[in-house]
């Protein structure tokens, strides 16, 4: 005798709020019929998309939407419409998009969003609103795009200890930087033409001073060492001679990545976190110089890399698109088949999170250091018995403190970067 087939299951009902670069390749995913035919193949159940939200309903977005998904102006009304199953927030910002996550929880529904900004600033509330509530809330999207990297994270390394996370998870920094080294391009040239891709945010200070990489980090942290910690905290400029140099890649010159170049080094934007002493987490998001055949340095344009040293696994690299519309996308909408599979928040069996977890400078443990003078003699006379190479005008040192670097350094222009060396591991 045979077994009844199973009924299927009912789908997902679920609304999207925004319709940006993001937004319109989610939605477009959720009503192309041959999307859903791969996911049935996949033995898993299509979302159906009921509501789409937006601020300006008349602005055309190049996408038409089916007459049966409702489209409106009135975000709270879709957070509360008790038919819908699950919201996904690709608004944007921290104070609409922190409102309707909160108001869509509280009335009982799941949450995937793809925003960095909102958990870094957020995680601890958000984080115990879901809980309170007893609903999901999935963000793969808001870490390096479309790389599934916080899944594994959470469950496939759930038998080690993590001992690191590191990576490059700017897409429109790595973008600039690789295009910089190689053609000597304008750093605002490439800037907009990240723009004009989708890679780089809204406001594109979030990117090219770091925030944005910060932001990612501070989720990393809360899911590697146990809590959020204070993203603020987390450093995002690069020692100078004297004091900080400009925050993010804003002070990265040409020079500085020919000098790089000489040496057989390339200069990336790079998150890293480690557990530091009494709890705290040592994080920093600064430009580094890195070897241009490791992992980090051949990491070129909009990829992206998340590096978690692990004990006993080892290192294992996570690679792929990390900004753009398909890529993100990919990461959203497989949070929505997590969620109609029946699989909770993001960070799966972890124990809720302590509150604002202390951050100290990454920098205090650096004792190797790339610098690019604008005349090379008085760096290799000041630096003396500390000068490990030198091409070209650019200078590694031997190993040393950041203060016994600066005590040497005393001749040379205070605004010079000081950017440490990150060996391969
Ligand atoms: N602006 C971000 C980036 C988008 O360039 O990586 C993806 O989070």
């Amino acid at each position: 005798m045979t077994r009844p087939a199973p009924a299927p299951a009912r789908p997902l009902r679920i609304a999207v709020l925004g319709l940006g670069t993001v937004g319109r390749s989610v939605v477009g995913a959720l009503i192309d019929p041959a999307w859903q035919v791969g996911v049935r193949a996949r033995g898993l159940v299509p979302p159906e998309l009921v509501a789409v939200g937006v601020r300006d309903p008349e602005r055309p977005r190049g996408i038409v939407l089916p007459e049966r998904v409702r489209r409106s102006a009135d975000l709270l009304e879709i957070v509360a419409d008790p038919t819908i199953d699950a919201i996904v927030e690709v608004i944007g910002g921290t104070d609409d998009a922190g409102i309707v996550v909160r108001r869509a929880m509280a009335s009982g529904k799941s949450v995937v969003t793809a925003n960095k900004a909102l958990l870094a600033e957020r995680g601890p509330a958000l984080e115990q609103a879901a809980r309170d509530a007893d609903v999901a809330l999935r963000f793969e999207a808001a870490v390096a795009g479309g790389i599934p990297v916080l899944g594994p994270l959470v469950s496939d390394l759930a038998a080690n200890r993590i001992d690191a996370v590191r990576g490059i998870v700017n897409g429109t920094t790595n973008h600039i930087l690789s295009a910089m080294a190689q053609d000597g391009r304008d750093y605002a040239d490439v800037l907009r033409e990240a723009q004009e891709r989708g890679y780089a945010e809204a406001d594109p200070s979030g990117d090219v001073e770091g925030h944005d990489a910060a932001n990612k980090l501070a989720v990393l942290v809360r899911l590697a060492f146990g809590a959020w910690p204070t993203v603020s905290r987390i450093r995002v400029t690069p020692p100078a001679v004297a004091g900080d140099g400009a925050p993010g890649i804003t002070g990265v010159r040409t020079e500085d990545l020919a000098g790089a170049h000489a040496l057989g080094m390339m200069i990336r934007l790079v998150a890293r976190a480690e557990p530091g002493a009494d709890g705290a987490v040592r994080a920093a998001v600064t430009p580094v110089a890195v070897r241009e055949s490791s992992p980090l340095g051949a990491t070129g344009g909009v990829t992206n890399l998340v590096e978690v040293v692990a004990e006993p696994v080892g290192r294992v690299s996570f690679r792929g698109p990390g900004a753009g519309g398909p890529a993100t996308a990919s990461a959203v909408l497989g949070d929505l088949l997590a969620l109609g599979r029946g699989a909770g928040s993001t960070w799966g069996a972890l124990p809720p999170a302590g509150w604002a977890g202390a951050v100290t400078d990454d920098l205090d443990g650096e004792r190797s250091w790339l610098l690019v003078p604008p005349d090379p003699d008085p760096a290799a006379a000041a630096l003396g018995p500390l000068l490990l190479a030198r091409a070209d005008g650019a200078v590694v040192t031997r190993p040393c403190g950041l203060a016994d670097l600066r005590a040497r350094c005393a001749g040379l222009p205070p605004d010079l970067a000081l950017y440490p060396v990150i060996p391969e591991v």
